[in-house]
């Protein structure tokens, strides 16, 4: 299919979902930023909703506001309960920290995974939990050889005693995939033989039910604990929510405090949550078909050494492999046609869509693309 073709199909998509002009928020510099999906403005309809938001204490519990949002995402995990916490950072950590909380116990993770290449190694720093670091394949997942080869032998005090597999939902590094179901069935199946925990770095949960096409919960199915990013793709200022029983929860909340996670009147952000949930998925969506149309575009520019994986871009992210050391030429090029990208690796450049880019960003971005080779002589 040629260029022209995919964005006159493109054009008809997007033309059906309404929405979009009603989010675009172009920035007084006309400035189009797809460094990340955390970049979002609030958009008016929605300072509104934090404006009115009822508020109470929530250290007491007593936010109405927040208790809804709560309710709201423990429906929407298919839990018994959720907990409102600051960030998703915080949130994978409280619930790592609250399934594993013995001395001796440990965890399974892939080695390129959030959880443990950007957030500090907070779960061994603060929760003083080891970790069997696993690779993850090239679709986000860790292969259940690996996990079923590296599950202890409890009755053998060499070891510690696994207590968790930590996954990630979409898997950042891989290109945002969402982890088929199949898989997640499989892993908690080795999980319910070991007797083990399952915990879900859900930052762009939401958008991999987007992907498949599922409602939130069959993602989560005999999952154990989630954490879900408000402030990534839903497009809110700050704020993740955590899912689990009612019991895990109640550790949680204690762990939080700990941590000086506890925000009183949270309501005025938690409104926000709201707010970005109600019509999440028509959002989702939109980004999803900006992020493909992107990538579409560049990919048949065909300039010399750029590829752009087509198979893995299901979300919202695209990353584009540029000549070998290219990346940061290419993206302070793009930067001075007002064009934000993420430099990933020396050859890697990431775009990520979201709520504030519409389509006619995403037809510049691609005109500008393959404008900066000719300026810099790439071509
Ligand atoms: C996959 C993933 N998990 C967790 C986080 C952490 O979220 P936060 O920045 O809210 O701490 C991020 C942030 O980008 C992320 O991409």
């Amino acid at each position: 299919m040629n260029s022209n073709t995919i964005f006159r199909k493109a054009k008809f998509i997007l033309s059906q979902l309404s929405m979009r002009s009603y989010y675009k928020m172009t920035t007084k510099s006309g400035v189009v930023d797809f460094r990340s999906d955390t970049v979002t403005q609030p958009s008016p309809d929605m300072r509104q909703a934090m404006m009115k938001a009822a508020v109470g204490d929530d250290v007491y519990k007593e936010d109405p506001t927040v208790n809804e949002l709560e309710k709201f995402c423990a429906d929407l995990f298919g839990m018994e309960k959720a907990l409102y916490v600051p960030s998703g950072t915080m949130g994978n950590l409280l619930c790592l920290m609250a399934h594993v909380n013995g001395r001796g116990e440990e965890i399974i993770i892939g080695a390129k995974q959030h959880v443990y290449c950007y957030e500090q190694g907070g779960f061994m720093q603060l929760g003083s939990i080891p970790a069997r670091v696993l690779p993850n394949e090239c679709n986000g997942t860790i292969s259940l050889k690996d996990i079923e080869e590296n599950i202890t032998d409890k009755s053998d005090f060499h070891f510690c005693e696994t207590k968790l597999i930590c996954l990630e939902n979409t898997h950042l590094l891989s290109g945002g995939t969402p982890l088929p179901l199949d898989y997640l069935k499989n892993v908690t199946d080795l999980k319910q033989k070991y007797n083990l925990k399952v915990h879900v770095d859900g930052a762009r949960l939401y958008n991999a039910a987007v992907a498949l096409n599922e409602p939130v919960q069959s993602l989560l199915k005999n999952i154990d604990s989630v954490s879900m990013c408000l402030s990534k793709g839903l497009g809110c200022p700050v704020g993740s929510v955590i899912g689990g029983t009612e019991e895990f929860i109640k550790r949680a909340i204690r762990l939080r405090k700990c941590l000086g996670g506890g925000i009183r009147q949270g309501g005025i952000l938690a409104a926000a949550g709201l707010f970005a949930l109600k019509d999440a998925r028509e959002k989702l969506k939109i980004d999803h078909i900006n992020a493909r149309l992107l990538a579409e575009g560049i990919y048949e520019l065909k300039l010399p050494s750029v590829t752009v994986d087509l198979t893995k871009v299901q979300t919202n992210i695209v990353f584009v492999k540029t000549p070998n050391g290219a990346a940061k030429t290419i993206a302070d090029a793009l930067s001075k046609h007002l064009i934000l990208s993420s430099p990933f690796s020396s050859s890697i450049l990431r775009f990520v869509t979201h709520l504030n880019i519409c389509q006619d960003d995403v037809f510049r971005c691609v005109e500008v693309f393959k404008q900066v080779f000719k300026e810099n002589c790439l071509l």
